[in-house]
């Protein structure tokens, strides 16, 4: 079968579709009988190890996954693939990702992560596509602003990667006043899982303990302890994302759990889940230092409860043991995939 067929499927676009998010979401869309497509990046070794698990042969007439080459910094190549894939949902979901490479990579992140978006809008735009956007936008644009954030919060962000968010977010509202196109900006806190990149905090921090437990690993060297974050479970994440593009009118909407956790109490819940004591492995590095910290996100949910009856049921100690827990696992099968299972509702 190919691509956009005649069925009566729903189908989506996935850009970002490898990462964390997009290997949930696409697992989430495959269960509620969509059609998935997604953008992956050409790249010289494989990089779909989070999908591989959701992906069948293309000669497979079961198929309800396609990948498509492409990046968000290639206009020509999104157009071709959205007029011939005629996507109901778009979720833009690809960014360059990581705050502090935004330091070291402020151009490229500029490109990827805030015209990526313009590019997806203007070309859905320019080809008459009727299809609902989900833009990815991000707790960090709050930045230096306190908490609680919520949707009316001023934007202060502290990064490149904060500042091209933030472009992002304000041209998805834009096309949807100027040109009414029902395009909405989820402003997510930090969400992690099984699946996050291993230089994000969380993932550092369960990855080595796991190791260090394992005797693999001595010491884990860490940045700035006293930074407060709103961790919330990543395939709770998606479903919220999924809801705002189900919902009669376009909006934006927080999505956080509304509880405050420090690294230092993430350190301190996941050593414990294995019986060690943090102070005795956490050695400092002030390379995991940013120019500019952003000291403390706390989001208020509210209104993605109100109007779209999302809740959170995970939250952050919870969070600390599973992906503890499941870097154990995954220690086990080195060398050989594995990949955590979630149930969907
Ligand atoms: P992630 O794991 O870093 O995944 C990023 C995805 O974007 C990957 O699939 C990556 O492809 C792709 N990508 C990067 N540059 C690209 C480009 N130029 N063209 C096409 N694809 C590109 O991120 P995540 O945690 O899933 O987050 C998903 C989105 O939500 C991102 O936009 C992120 O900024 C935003 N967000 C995340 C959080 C969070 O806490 N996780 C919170 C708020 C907002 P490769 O696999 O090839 O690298
Ligand atoms: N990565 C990392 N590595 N962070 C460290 C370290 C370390 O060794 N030590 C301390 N930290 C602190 C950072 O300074 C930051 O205050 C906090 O841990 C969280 O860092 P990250 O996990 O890298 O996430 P982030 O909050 O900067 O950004 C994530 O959340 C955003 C939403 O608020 C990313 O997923 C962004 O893409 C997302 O938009």
């Amino acid at each position: 079968m190919t691509a956009g067929t005649q069925d009566a499927r729903r189908r989506a676009f996935v850009t970002g579709i490898t990462g964390q998010d997009g290997s949930y979401l696409a697992e989430m869309l495959l269960a509620k009988g969509y059609e998935v497509h997604g953008l992956i990046r050409r790249s010289s070794t494989f990089n779909t190890s989070r999908i591989d698990h959701l992906y069948r042969d293309v000669h497979d007439e079961q198929s309800n996954l396609f990948l498509h080459y492409g990046d968000l910094s290639d206009g020509s190549r999104l157009a071709t693939l959205l007029d011939s894939i005629q996507p109901q949902e778009v979720y833009n979901l690809a960014a360059q990702s990581h705050v502090r490479v935004s330091f070291d990579e402020p151009e490229y992140t500029g490109d990827a992560t805030g015209l990526g978006a313009i590019r997806l809008l203007e070309t859905i735009r320019m080809i008459g596509l009727h299809c609902r956007y989900y833009q990815a936008s991000s707790s960090e644009m709050f930045g230096a602003t306190p908490p609680p954030q919520n949707e009316t919060t001023a934007f202060y962000p502290r990064s490149p990667y904060g500042a091209a968010k933030v472009y992002a977010y304000w041209v998805t509202r834009n096309y949807r006043e100027g040109y009414g196109m029902f395009a909405v900006n989820g402003i997510l806190f930090n969400h992690e899982s099984p699946r996050r990149g291993e230089t994000f905090v969380t993932r550092k921090i369960t990855r080595a303990v796991a190791r260090i437990a394992a005797g693999q690993q001595t010491e884990l060297y860490m940045g700035n302890l006293d930074a407060i974050r709103d961790w919330g479970y990543a395939p709770e994440y998606v479903e919220a994302m999924w809801r705002m593009l189900q919902n009669d009118e376009p909006s934006d909407y927080v999505v956080a759990t509304g509880t405050k956790y420090t690294v230092r109490d993430f350190l301190s819940t996941s050593f414990d889940r294995v019986g060690l004591d943090w102070e005795k492995y956490v050695k400092f590095d002030p390379r995991y230092l940013r120019p500019t910290e952003v000291d403390a996100l706390i989001g208020d949910p509210s209104k993605a409860r109100d109007v779209l009856g999302w809740t959170p049921k995970v939250h952050a100690p919870d969070l600390a043991r599973l992906m503890v827990d499941a870097d154990i696992e995954a220690l086990k099968h080195e060398g050989r995939p594995w990949i955590d299972t979630v149930t969907w509702a």
